[in-house]
């Protein structure tokens, strides 16, 4: 009698403690909002001829937006919520949510893994920065602020460089080299990843491969290796392997869309939608799955200032357009550059799991994901449905070992 009581308690308690956790309704508004920005401004990025791989956080471009949201006024602040389709969602609630997003999203303790966001808004030396919008953004959206002399070009990008580098461990040594229209304010996004597989990888079962970037170059890479069970589906139609790999404790998955052979991406990129991505994944199914993916580290940054104006934040970045006045009390600024940087590092680290599956025969007859030649991925939070980047790999650093015809 005394047990059912006790169980009763600790399912009681349970529920309480997942109730406490669930998302505000803003919050998964913008949860919600950021996944339809990923899949808008990866096609914006992806058009871009001499863009390779790419690299984009949905989730912290958003509370990036929401900066600008907090330090502009009219139509140049409302254009945010036009960019994040929330266009009837009040001021505080939008920065409300997005501060709880991003939050629960980062926290390395729940979440179990690496990810280090740094963000800072930079300004000229002319600028005094309002102490409501400080204390504001550093609240909501954990930006500082610094001032910064662009007219002495090289020092600016030195200093910026050197802050990206001291917040990312010395992970990403280099965010740009140059800095075009020196008399804007700049936002600067400096992060590290690193994913901590749900199941991990054999440190003992990596080897020397190649990566086919085309047909005629390949890079050598090390390759990691293991078989596992995992959803996966086989778009025989679409010649596409879709592969989700789980993260932590299940919180959140990177997943691979990638074509059986050799491609440039861009049939898969005219495929590429929210929609078509939510049909892959409703389409997969457990089964046993022989992977090998890359072992590698990758450092992309972008300057997104022409992407988010492509989007419809057209004022912000207008110098003759912005009204920014709530940054510095005068319109007196406009947003010059958007620097989004990150890096990257996938590795073998992950739980450990239960050997016996080996014995089974529940891994016999494996499908076979080799993922030795450009795909496209993207982080799925489990919880709040927000993308946590989105991105391309299809030019690995690696020492180039074939470049024939
Ligand atoms: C901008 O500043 C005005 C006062 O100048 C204030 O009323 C308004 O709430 C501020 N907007 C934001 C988003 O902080
Ligand atoms: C993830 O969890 C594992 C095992 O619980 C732990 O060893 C590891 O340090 C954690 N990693 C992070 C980044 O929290
Ligand atoms: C999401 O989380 C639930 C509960 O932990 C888990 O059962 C499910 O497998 C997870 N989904 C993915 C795609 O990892």
């Amino acid at each position: 009698m005394w047990m059912t009581h006790i169980v009763a308690f600790c399912l009681l308690a349970l529920a309480a403690s997942a109730e406490e956790k669930k998302l505000s309704s803003h919050a998964a508004t913008l949860a919600d909002s950021s996944a339809t920005l990923a899949f808008r401004l990866y096609h914006s990025m992806a058009k871009e001829k001499d863009t390779e791989n790419i690299l984009i956080s949905p989730v912290v471009v958003a509370s990036s937006l929401g900066m600008v949201a907090l330090g502009g006024k009219s139509s140049t602040a409302s254009q945010v919520k036009t960019v994040l389709s929330v266009d009837k969602l009040k001021d505080e609630h939008l920065h409300a949510g997005l501060s709880e997003l991003l939050s629960e999203v980062s926290d390395a303790k729940t979440r179990n893994t690496t990810w280090k966001i740094s963000s800072r808004l930079y300004g000229p030396s002319s600028v005094t920065f309002a102490d409501d919008f400080v204390k504001n953004s550093k609240k909501h959206y954990n930006y500082d602020h610094s001032k910064i002399n662009l007219r002495d070009k090289r020092s600016a990008v030195n200093s910026i460089n050197e802050w990206a580098a001291k917040a990312t461990d010395g992970k990403l040594p280099e965010i740009t080299k140059d800095v075009q229209n020196p008399d804007g304010a700049m936002i600067v996004n400096a992060m590290y990843w690193k994913p901590h597989w749900d199941e991990t990888f054999n440190d003992k079962m990596v080897d020397d491969r190649s990566f086919l970037v085309t047909r005629s170059f390949s890079v050598g890479i090390p390759m990691m290796h293991r078989t596992g069970l995992y959803d996966f589906h086989d778009d025989t139609e679409n010649r596409i392997f879709v592969l989700n790999m789980p993260l932590g404790q299940k919180q959140a998955s990177l997943i691979i869309i990638m074509p059986y052979l050799l491609e440039p991406l861009a049939r898969l990129e005219k495929l590429l939608s929210r929609k078509q991505v939510d049909t892959w994944i409703s389409k997969m199914e457990n089964k046993a799955v022989a992977i090998s993916l890359p072992k590698i580290a990758m450092e992309v940054s972008h300057n997104l200032q022409k992407h988010l104006a492509e989007l419809g934040l057209t004022e912000a970045v207008d110098k003759s357009k912005a009204d920014l006045s709530n940054i510095s009390g005068k319109k007196d600024l406009y947003l010059s550059n958007v620097f989004h940087a990150s890096a990257l590092e996938l590795d073998v680290q992950g739980n450990p799991f239960d050997n016996s599956i080996y014995g089974s025969g529940k891994l016999s007859n494996p499908k076979l994901f080799y993922a030795d030649h450009p795909f496209i991925f993207l982080v799925k939070d489990n919880k709040t449905n927000s993308i946590l980047y989105i991105g391309r790999v299809v030019k690995p650093k690696g020492d180039k070992i074939r470049d024939e015809l």
